[in-house]
């Protein structure tokens, strides 16, 4: 297998495919997430993981481990589930804190009210307040402001010969477009998304007390500035989220003030990363794929299936949890009541049963039955958001920088489980 920083070959440096099946081994599988390996490239230990032990249980804590695409499916559109039991950690951490002198009590309190934490009926009434800001009709309309924003980010570049597309275009876009959904000031969007970033680290499962105090003060901050803000609007309302959020309280939608603060951080929050990730990813996609760039090159029509491809051959999100409410019955083995499932959609999204060639990256695939949104009750309220922009923004690449060229020793992954995506992803071009 080789890895993303081979320097020797740049147009297969994911993974190679011809070799993910060759690296299966003697050894009884073992699913190890922390594994280096498996960061640079996840798609081996998915392949062991659906063919030698499909209903696998970790050797940590002996959670169980899903990655055949219809065990995932089924399991996410389960009424025998809830989420993941994070907010119960933290206010365990909380607790023991507090007999320290120290506490986590803005975060305790703003996990549990934050939309992919809860559960039914919850869940189902402060969704439906914010499901209409993100409907694909809402997302039409707003397809010309995010052009201009990609043409404006890219503008200055033209002339420059070289280009971070990560800390160039990707990082920036989602951050100025859910600002300008939500009616953030321009002058304070750099502050909300590195606040943002600090808090998006609770999805991670190796977050340190010392971090989680930082996180606790970064949401305190937070808060005050949402607050500040909700007020204004309050006086005097824009066309904007915030305001649409303030009317729904008011209309006696059954919204709390802290419903409220916590779904705008929630929204910077899930926005954000998992657009920046499908943005680099795809590039890096089409980039070691100069065959299927040329396609696209030559059909912008296609970009619609060429996103569904990038979200499912390199998904940006790579695992959710789950804990049963009830037993389930899966392959041959019993999840009791109370146990822990990780759902590895990266590995759905690879399973042969439900994709034919499933390792090769083919932008003429005609499938969105992906799971790179997840499925069910708690699947992306943003999908249709995050598709537009990864669409403009990736052909307004591959249009206006025709001869793109990788630079392949300084590619790094992100230091994150659950979301794949890249630090940096350096590219040379002609300019123009
Ligand atoms: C390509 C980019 C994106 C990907 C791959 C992605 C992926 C996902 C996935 C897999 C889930 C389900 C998690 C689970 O079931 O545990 C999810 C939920 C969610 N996403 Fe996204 N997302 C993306 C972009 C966005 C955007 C742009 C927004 C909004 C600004 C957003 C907002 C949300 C919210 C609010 C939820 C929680 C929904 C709920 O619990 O009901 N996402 N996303």
């Amino acid at each position: 297998m080789e890895q993303v920083n081979n320097t020797n070959n740049t147009n297969k440096n994911i993974i190679d495919n011809n070799n993910i099946q060759k690296t299966r081994s003697a050894k009884a599988f073992k699913f190890n997430p922390f594994d280096k390996e498996f960061h640079v490239n996840p798609y081996p230990t998915y392949y062991r993981l659906r063919s030698e032990d499909p209903v696998h249980r970790y050797f940590v804590g002996g959670d169980w481990v899903l990655g055949r695409y219809a065990d995932v499916k089924a399991v996410l559109r389960s009424g025998r589930v809830r989420t993941h039991d994070q907010p119960e950690l933290i206010q365990q951490k909380n607790l023991y804190l507090q007999g320290k002198g120290k506490n986590l009590n803005v975060l305790a309190y703003t996990s549990n009210k934050l939309l992919f934490y809860m559960n039914p009926p919850d869940h189902s009434r402060l969704r439906s307040l914010v499901v209409k800001a993100f409907s694909p009709t809402v997302v039409e309309r707003m397809r010309p402001r995010i052009q201009e924003i990609v043409n404006d980010l890219l503008g200055p570049i033209h002339n420059k010969g070289t280009m971070d597309i990560i800390a160039d275009l990707a990082g920036p876009l989602p951050v100025t477009v859910i600002s300008k959904m939500l009616g953030i000031p321009n002058e304070a969007q750099d502050q909300l998304h590195q606040w943002s970033n600090v808090f998006s680290r609770i999805l991670d499962s190796l977050v340190s007390l010392e971090e989680y105090e930082v996180i606790n003060k970064v949401i305190e901050d937070f808060q005050e500035y949402l607050r500040n803000l909700v007020a204004e609007r309050e006086k005097d309302p824009q066309q904007d989220l915030i305001s649409d959020l303030i009317a729904a309280r008011e209309q006696g939608e059954r919204l709390s003030q802290e419903e409220l603060l916590a779904t705008c951080i929630l929204l910077f929050m899930t926005g954000e990363e998992t657009t920046v990730n499908t943005i680099g990813n795809g590039m890096l996609a089409l980039l070691s794929h100069p065959e299927q760039m040329e396609t696209l090159k030559r059909e912008p029509t296609m970009i619609q299936n060429a996103v569904e491809e990038i979200l499912r051959y390199d998904s940006p999100v790579q695992m959710t949890n789950r804990i049963a409410i009830d037993n389930i019955e899966i392959g041959n083995q019993t999840i009791k009541t109370g146990e822990k499932i990780i759902l590895c959609l990266g590995s759905a999204n690879r399973d042969p049963a439900q994709f034919p060639d499933p390792d090769q990256f083919n932008i003429n695939r005609c499938q969105d039955n992906h799971l790179a949104f997840g499925d069910g009750i708690h699947s992306c309220l943003g999908s249709a958001l995050a598709r537009a922009q990864a669409q403009i923004a990736i052909n307004t690449l591959v249009q206006q920088f025709p001869d793109l060229k990788l630079v392949p020793d300084k590619l790094e992954w992100r230091k994150n489980i659950a979301l794949r995506g890249l630090k940096t992803l350096p590219v040379t071009f002609t300019c123009r």
